[in-house]
Order: structure tokens, then C-alpha cells, then sequence
């Protein structure tokens, strides 16, 4: 009994975790993709033109402090006095901002 228990929470808790990393996923695709790329290299038309930097390298991604990704999505991001990414503090939750601040995390390879 107590191991059936034990196996469904486990089993919950592994979804649950799926599901998260969806809805990030999602949410990236949707509003991020545009410039920084599917994959986070900046390789779309518009991530070309604006300098959107590629994500998928362990250089850039190690540049980047967890607190400016979150800064990054909260304040927006600004060149030159000029912003070139909006703030999404009204389009994401505070949590789905940290989901999203973990996904950027898995873009990373090699
Ligand atoms: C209109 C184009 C555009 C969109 C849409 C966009 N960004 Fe950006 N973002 C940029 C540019 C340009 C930069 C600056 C160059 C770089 O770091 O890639 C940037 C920088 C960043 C940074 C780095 C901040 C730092 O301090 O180095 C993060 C993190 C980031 N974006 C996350 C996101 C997330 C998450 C989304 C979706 C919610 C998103 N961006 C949507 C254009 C965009």
C-alpha cells in the first residue's frame, strides 16, 4: 500500500514536472522565438538585426547571471538608450517568468 502510495506521487510529481517545462516551452515559442530562435541562437531574421545573441553556446550562456534573465523578462532590455526587448511583466507570472528563466537554461548545448 504504502508503496503504491509512494509510486503514484512520484509518478505525479514526474508530470507535473513535464507539464512545467511545456508550458515554458510554449511560452517560448510564442513570444520569444521571434528573435531569439527556436532553439535560443538568434538566428530568426529579426534576432539577426537586432544582435540577439546565440544561447545555444556555453560562452554566452555562461555570461549570463540568473538574475539578469529575470531583470531581462521584469525591465526589458535596453542598447544604447534604446529597448530592444519589452518588459513581459504583464504577459508572464512571476512564475511563469523563473519557468522561463530555467527553460533559457536547457538551450544551452555542446
Ligand atoms: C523583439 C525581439 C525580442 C523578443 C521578442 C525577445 N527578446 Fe530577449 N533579447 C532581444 C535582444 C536583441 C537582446 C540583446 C542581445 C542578446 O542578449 O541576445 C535580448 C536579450 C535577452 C536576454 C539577455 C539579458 C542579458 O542581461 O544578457 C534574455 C535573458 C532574454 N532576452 C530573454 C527573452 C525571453 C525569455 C523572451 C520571451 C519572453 C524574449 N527575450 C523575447 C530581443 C528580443
Amino acid at each position: 500500500m504504502k508503496k503504491t502510495t509512494l509510486l503514484i506521487a512520484g509518478m505525479l510529481a514526474l508530470s507535473m514536472g513535464m507539464l512545467q517545462a511545456a508550458d515554458a516551452k510554449t511560452n517560448w515559442a510564442a513570444k520569444c522565438a521571434g528573435c531569439h530562435g527556436k532553439e535560443g541562437k538568434g538566428d530568426t531574421k529579426l534576432g539577426i538585426k537586432m544582435g540577439a545573441r546565440d544561447y545555444s553556446d556555453p560562452k554566452v550562456q555562461d555570461s549570463i547571471k540568473d538574475e539578469a534573465i529575470i531583470k531581462a523578462l521584469k525591465e526589458g532590455v535596453k542598447k544604447d538608450g534604446k529597448q530592444i526587448m519589452k518588459a513581459y511583466t504583464d504577459t508572464f507570472t512571476e512564475n511563469e517568468i523563473k519557468e522561463l528563466a530555467a527553460f533559457m537554461r536547457t538551450l544551452k548545448k555542446k
